[in-house]
């Protein structure tokens, strides 16, 4: 007896994770992927999967009693909220001290909730960011691979130019090329052309019906339609959904000895496993696998590790603003939900942004333009092990967001001025306030590549132990993360299965 053995953990399945469990599934390793959300695959009694950015329910979010959507107000009233049950939602906002962080949950990780943008960054950025990793081998192979298996795909220019649901995007355009700044289409994993249809009537609609963070019930590959799927179809990867990593331990003979708790969709704690395994890949994501090697570290179960874990974290720069039209420039009643342009100004010496333009997909006119941008902000923060909560406590200032505020603030002013427009000061919570400098959607960082792990993520100090995801990425990488999160890992993988893993 004693606990179950597989050859090989992978903890998560977010993208770092999806690539590894592919990998180690084709090299015929028997792989047990462990999720603490739930698989989405199952109608509610709405007859969808996932619920709607209006009107969200339980489904939304990660057992919370109230949704907590990024533009959290409209004209300051707390109008955008709804109370829900406490439930294993697909939206999850991990709150720290002065900064909170929006994560994916369930089969896919943050494939579910995302905006679908496959970017990659700047090969010069990239070089800056990560200079231990070949960055020919990258752009040559790696990205590729990444963008094939993914399923990146090109909006169809001429439809962008007449298509109400892109209106938004070309008010934003023009205003900043008023600016003197250049825009550039940016891909997606979201099916263009399914996108087409919906608008043309032919297929239900998802991006054309407000959906994207709490989920698209049509039209976008999240990874559980691509590499996951790839995966599962190696016929040796297997998902155990609603099992949560808690522990890890280190046997005598190598073994690493997780300690697992499954639970239902509503919480209530169904079991508490443990699980071994010869190689143990942390796909976690930057907060998720993080704070598993800090418990680790700091509990004693694995005391050998790197006091680099912990460190490197940052927000790829993000700030959320939003711009105020003038009435005779509306941005449409109808907006796709995914993003297809991006304000291109990180060659600026002093002030490097790339700013997506978002939709503000409210079902009326809002006369509001608004954007994502990424900055480059050199600030970077640091997690904690709290033990009195046995939780990563995140170590990072509201001021140290005063670099990423203050490019943002210089590239918008300049839209601004060109264009005799003003800023929102209404849609980020009760009180005045133009730029969010409190939240992200792109944490990057925790266990930096070549710093807390070698350069193919093996865990500084510990044999037959990973990192493949995000917390790898020193907290910036100047364009949306997950096309560098899934190259990266390929290169890895690659490194790693082949040198590292027999399959018994
Ligand atoms: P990821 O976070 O994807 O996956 C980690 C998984 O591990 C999750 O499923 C989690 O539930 C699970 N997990 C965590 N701890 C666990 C434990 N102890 N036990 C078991 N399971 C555990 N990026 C981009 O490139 N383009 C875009 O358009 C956007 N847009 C966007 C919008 C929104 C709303 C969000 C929240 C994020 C984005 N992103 C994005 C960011 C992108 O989604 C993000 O960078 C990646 O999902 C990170 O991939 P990882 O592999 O690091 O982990």
């Amino acid at each position: 007896d004693g606990p179950r053995h597989v050859r090989a953990v992978v903890v998560g399945t977010g993208y770092g994770a999806a690539v590894t469990a592919l990998r180690l599934g084709e090299a015929g390793v028997e792989t047990l992927m462990l999720e603490m959300g739930r698989q989405w695959d199952t109608p509610g009694a709405d007859g969808n999967v996932f619920p709607g950015m209006l009107k969200p329910d339980e489904r939304s979010t990660w057992f919370k009693s109230r949704t907590e959507a990024p533009l959290g107000s409209f004209l300051w009233l707390d109008v955008v909220n709804k109370n829900i049950t406490p439930y294993a939602g697909v939206l999850d906002r991990v709150a720290f001290e002065e900064m909170s962080v929006y994560v994916g949950r369930g089969v896919g990780g943050g494939s579910l909730v995302n905006g679908g943008m496959a970017v990659m960054p700047r090969r010069s950025y990239f070089e800056e960011v990560l200079p231990q990793v070949d960055a020919a081998q990258m752009y040559e192979r790696y990205f590729p691979r990444a963008n094939a298996a993914l399923g990146v795909n090109h909006i169809d220019k001429q439809w962008f130019e007449e298509t109400e649901w892109y209106k938004f995007a070309r008010v934003s355009r023009k205003q900043a090329e008023k600016a003197g700044l250049g825009t550039t289409f940016v891909p997606n994993v979201y099916d263009f052309d399914y996108m087409k249809r919906e608008a043309a009537g032919e297929v239900p609609k998802s991006a054309l019906a407000t959906e994207v963070i709490y989920g698209n019930n049509h039209g976008k590959k999240s990874l559980d339609k691509t590499y996951l799927a790839a995966a599962l179809g190696t016929g040796k990867v297997t998902i155990a959904t609603l099992h949560q990593v808690k522990t890890i331990r280190q046997r005598s003979d190598g073994a690493y000895l997780l300690s697992v708790q499954e639970s239902d969709a509503h919480g209530a704690v169904l079991a508490t496993k443990e699980i071994s395994c010869t190689y143990l890949f942390l796909g976690a994501g930057s907060l998720g696998t993080t704070e598993l090697l800090l418990r680790a570290r700091e509990t004693g179960t694995l005391p050998a590790l790197s006091p680099e874990i912990g460190k490197g974290w940052g927000p790829n720069g993000n700030i959320m603003t939003a711009r105020a039209n003038h009435i005779w420039n509306p941005t449409g009643t109808k907006q796709a939900t995914i993003p297809a342009l991006g304000i291109d100004d990180w060659d600026n010496p002093e002030h490097p942004v790339f700013a997506e333009i978002a939709p503000l997909p409210a079902g009326l006119e809002t006369w509001v333009s608004l954007y994502l941008a990424i900055t480059k902000n050199p600030e970077r923060g640091t997690f904690v092990y709290d033990a009195a909560t046995d939780r990563a406590a995140l170590r990072w200032k509201r001021e140290q967001n005063a670099p990423a505020v203050e490019a943002a603030k210089s590239l918008f002013d300049r839209i601004n001025k060109a264009n005799a427009t003003m800023y929102r000061y209404d849609l980020f919570g009760a009180r005045l306030k133009n730029f969010a400098d409190d939240f992200c959607y792109h944490p990057l960082g925790g266990c930096v590549l070549g710093e807390a792990t070698d350069l193919y993520g093996r865990v500084k100090g510990y044999r037959n132990l990973y990192v493949t995801d995000g917390s790898l990425i020193p907290g910036s990488i100047g364009v949306n993360p997950f096309v560098t999160i899934t190259a990266l890992a390929e290169r890895n993988a690659e490194q790693v299965v082949h040198q590292d893993v027999t399959p018994a």
